[in-house]
Order: structure tokens, then C-alpha cells, then sequence
């Protein structure tokens, strides 16, 4: 489906990006990207709620050479744009995964490798090669399947786990009418967690009597999860431990309690949970909370730099891009990711300038009013 186009004709917009990708992948991998749970509420309002935000650029500041970089647990980054881990990739694209990592190395920011990527833990640490990256993992109920999770994240050179707490099975309408499940087209299911060495030792004979997907099933999702739980991954691992998945600002609280060294104010994009709050709008109670003691990161409905730097005078260091650049590899693979990137770092850029500000602090410092 992935055709060759033109980079030079490569969307600048996210409503082309889109259309874009739309032409380039089968209608139901498409609807698998795109949607969102139930009636789509929160995929709406997500977006929407961008728009009740403006801020006041400040001019006359004498900005000259702008500096967008940030540092996130001791390192520094170019901008404060990173990938959002996103779970099989190969459904838009046959290289997947290992495109997305290869942009993300070339780009200088952190590859997220999700734990239902359609490649595997290894695979991924190859591609993205001296790169720097995170592991997003899905506690399992087997805490020893989990640990060795970690265990190899840590061996393959991943610097923090991305703990995603907000995810169980959810009402997704379009995927339920196209029956599409992403490993029913030929795609290897959950491929980190079948190759775990721990998972086949303990349920190799379980696979042979129900099958691999009712396996991995009975141990995944986890929606069991606690916080207890947190503090004994803590134990387990010295990688920085970000929770993702924070909406409400007690659990920002509780989730510092516990041993969170950074959050992802989240709602999965809108595709778990219909008719919660917009991330945006839960952002600026939990960076209050937070004080500046642990990085504050926001994804769900970042489609422009305008939101970039809505997030970040609201309180986040950073945010994630999810299925913008999911597009970009359904368009173009490894040069689509790369491109999708390079052109919201360009437009933050520029945006800097326009908002009279030098540095990421000077953002942050904007005043910003809601308007509707
Ligand atoms: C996701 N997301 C996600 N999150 C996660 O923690 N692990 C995962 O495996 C996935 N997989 C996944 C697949 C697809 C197709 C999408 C679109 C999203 C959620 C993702 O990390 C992020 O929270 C949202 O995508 C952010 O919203 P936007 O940028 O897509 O609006």
C-alpha cells in the first residue's frame, strides 16, 4: 500500500497528513489508527480543547538565535517533541517499528518502544542502534513475565520505562465492525512477550494446549494494576520509572508517592476511555501538584506547534506525538516519521520567534487565558 511519494510534497498540515495516510493504507488499518473508543467523545474533545486556549506572545525581546532544547534526566534534547510509544506499527507499514526508530535516532529524541510493538524488544535496540531509547511496558499479571520485560529493556540499552497504566480492553466500534485485530492480517502477535524467555519457560505448554493469543491473554492487559505494584517495579529496576495515563491530580499525587519519576498526563489518545476529561485541560491541576520535582509530559490531540506551546505554558516539558506520526510512516515509512518530526520542530521554531521567546523557560513563562 506504502507508495513512494515526493518528500517535497509531503503534508504540512495535520487534516493533509491525514488524508494522506488514509490513501495509503488498507480502510481498516486506517480505522485502527484513527479512532477512537465508543462514541469518540474524548478523540473530539481532545483536539477541541486546544482551541478554548490562546496565549500572549510578548514582543520587542530581542530574539536572535532561539533555543528550543531541553534536558529531561540528564540529557539534553533538541526540542520538547517526543514519539508516544504506539504498538503495531506494521499495520500502516512492513518495516514498522524499526523505521520509527531509525527517524527517532536521526531526529536525536527518545524512541518509546511499546510493549506490543510489532517487533521485538532486540529488534527495535538494533534498529534505533546508538539512539537514544525508553521502554513502554504493560505490567503483565505474571510479575515475573513483567520483571523480565525490564530485564531486557535494561540489557538492550533502553534509559526509563514508560509505565502505561491506563490501558484494558475498550469499546472500539470501528475495529469491532471491521473485525480487525492488528495481528489478524499475518502479523505475529505480541512478539516482545511471546519471545520472553520467562513466558516460555512458564507457559510454553499452556500455548501448545489454548493457543498463543488465549496465553497471552490470561496474562494481558492487566487492569489489576496498583500502586503498591509500582513501588515493587521500583525495587526491581534503577531506570527512571514515568507513569503514563494521569488525568486526575490525585493520582498525579499518589503516583509521586509511590515512586514515579516522571508522568504522562494522557488519555490514550481518546481510545480508551469515552466522555473523560481532554489531557489539555487535566494538565495545568497536575503540573500544580508535580512543583517542578519530577519531568511533566502531555500527549493526546497534539496536532500543531501551537499546541506545543499551549502544553508547555500549561506545565508540560514536554509533549508526545501519536498518530501524526503514525501517518507519516503509513505515508512514506522511515523519511514520513522523519519529515512529520522535522516539520513540527521547524513550525516550533518559528513559532519561538514569532512569540518573542528564546529559550523553553520563556514559553513556559507566557500568560495564557482560556477563551471559551
Ligand atoms: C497508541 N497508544 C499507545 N500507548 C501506549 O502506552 N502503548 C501502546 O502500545 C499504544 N499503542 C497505540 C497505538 C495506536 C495506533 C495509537 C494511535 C496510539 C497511545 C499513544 O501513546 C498516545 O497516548 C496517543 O496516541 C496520543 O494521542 P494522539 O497524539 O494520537 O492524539
Amino acid at each position: 500500500m506504502t507508495q513512494n511519494i515526493d518528500l517535497k510534497c509531503f503534508p504540512y498540515s495535520y487534516e493533509e497528513l491525514e488524508r494522506l495516510a488514509a490513501e495509503n493504507t488498507s480502510p481498516e488499518a486506517f480505522d485502527y489508527v484513527q479512532s477512537g473508543s465508543s462514541t469518540e467523545q474524548t478523540l473530539r474533545t481532545n483536539v477541541q480543547a486546544f482551541s478554548s486556549y490562546a496565549f500572549k506572545p510578548r514582543v520587542c525581546t530581542g530574539t536572535k538565535a532561539v533555543d528550543s532544547k531541553i534536558e529531561i534526566f540528564g540529557k539534553e534534547y533538541p526540542f520538547p517533541i517526543f514519539f508516544a510509544p504506539v504498538g503495531n506499527q506494521k499495520v500502516v507499514h512492513p518495516e514498522g517499528e524499526l523505521a520509527s526508530a531509525r527517524a527517532a535516532k536521526r531526529l536525536n529524541v527518545p524512541y518509546i518502544a511499546s510493549t506490543v510493538s510489532s517487533h521485538t524488544i532486540e529488534e527495535i535496540a538494533e534498529a534505533s542502534g546508538n539512539g537514544d531509547r525508553w521502554f513502554q511496558l504493560y505490567a503483565t499479571k505474571d510479575q515475573d513475565v513483567t520483571n523480565s520485560l525490564i530485564s531486557r529493556a535494561e540489557k538492550n540499552g533502553y534509559t526509563a520505562i514508560v509505565l502505561t497504566v491506563d490501558m484494558a480492553p475498550s469499546w472500539r466500534v470501528k475495529d469491532m465492525r471491521n473485525q480487525f485485530l492488528p495481528f489478524s492480517r499475518g502479523q505475529k502477535p505480541y512478539p516482545s512477550i511471546v519471545s520472553d524467555p520467562v513466558f516460555q519457560e512458564k507457559y510454553g505448554e499452556s500455548v501448545l494446549e489454548n493457543g498463543l493469543e488465549k496465553t497471552v491473554r490470561s496474562i494481558f492487559p492487566n487492569p489489576e494494576f496498583s500502586w503498591d505494584q509500582l513501588k515493587e517495579l521500583k525495587k526491581i529496576t534503577s531506570l527512571p520509572i514515568i507513569v503514563k495515563g494521569i488525568l486526575d491530580e490525585d493520582d498525579a499525587h499518589l503516583a509521586l508517592e509511590f515512586g514515579a519519576d516522571g508522568i504522562v498526563v494522557s488519555n490514550h489518545g481518546g481510545r480508551m476511555i469515552d466522555g473523560c476529561i481532554p489531557a489539555i485541560e487535566a494538565l495545568p491541576n497536575i503540573a500544580e501538584v508535580v512543583k517542578k520535582r519530577v519531568p511533566v509530559f502531555l500527549d493526546s490531540g497534539i496536532r500543531s506547534a501551537k499546541d506545543v506551546v499551549i502544553a508547555l505554558a500549561l506545565g508540560a516539558d514536554a509533549v508526545f506525538l501519536g498518530r501524526p506520526f503514525i501517518y507519516g510512516l503509513a505515508i512514506a515509512g522511515e523519511e514520513g516519521v522523519h519529515k512529520v518530526f522535522s516539520n513540527q520542530f521547524e513550525e516550533f521554531r518559528r513559532m519561538m520567534i514569532l512569540c518573542g521567546t528564546n529559550n523553553i523557560d520563556n514559553i513556559k513563562n507566557l500568560k495564557i487565558i482560556k477563551i471559551s
